[in-house]
């Protein structure tokens, strides 16, 4: 049985594809063992009630300090013998050491297509203000291995979708994750899985 560990910090739509993926018989063999989610408030931990998923609060309250936040997960990663780390909508920025430790097993989603519209400071809504002020045609998403560059790490998975002409930052990003992010999140953990 693979065993994944999965890093929340907000709604965790990505979160429920994956859980979805699991029970609809999509990825075979595969469990997701333990959510982390940095935020006690973070919607995601209600899906994870729903379907019985053990979900435990790392938070910055807790742990003010990023060393001892992040010893704090590596070891709530490590107690539930993890084979990849998922990051879905995690909002901190993990250090080379946290990195290190899961070195080739954690992945990432990002709502464009990189290598564009990714790095410090592209996150969230900002992503498809910033492909809609840039006129893009196209957009998307982004699956990829996680490096100590932010964004920069091999891809494992990439979907695109048009642009369309009335679009808002808020319609985007809705189709964006409907059609794209949803759909290639399971794929790449399957891809990934059957590497391993
Ligand atoms: C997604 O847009 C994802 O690409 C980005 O953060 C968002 C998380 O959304 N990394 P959710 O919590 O999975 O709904």
């Amino acid at each position: 049985m693979y065993k994944l560990g999965i890093l929340v910090s907000g709604g965790g739509t990505n979160l429920q594809a994956i859980i979805d993926a699991i029970e609809n018989g999509y990825l075979e063999d595969t469990q997701i063992s333990v959510v982390i989610s940095s935020n006690s408030k973070a919607y995601a931990i209600e899906r994870c009630k729903k379907h019985n998923i053990n979900c435990v609060v790392v938070s910055k309250k807790q742990f003010p300090e990023q060393a001892d936040f992040e010893n704090k997960i590596i070891e709530t990663l490590k107690e539930n013998n993890i084979d990849l780390v998922i990051l879905a909508g995690f909002m901190t920025i993990l250090s080379s050491n946290f990195i290190n430790t899961f070195k080739g097993r954690i992945l990432n989603i990002h709502p464009s297509l990189l290598p564009k519209f990714g790095g410090k400071g592209y996150y969230g809504i900002i992503v498809h203000q910033k492909v809609l002020e840039a006129q893009e045609k196209v957009t998307g998403a982004t699956v990829h291995f996680v490096t100590d560059e932010i964004d920069t790490g091999p891809i494992i998975l990439q979907k695109s979708i048009p642009v369309l002409p009335n679009d808002t930052p808020e319609t985007l990003q809705k189709r964006v994750m409907e059609e794209c992010e949803w759909k290639i999140y399971p794929e790449a953990i399957k891809k990934v899985l059957h590497e391993l």
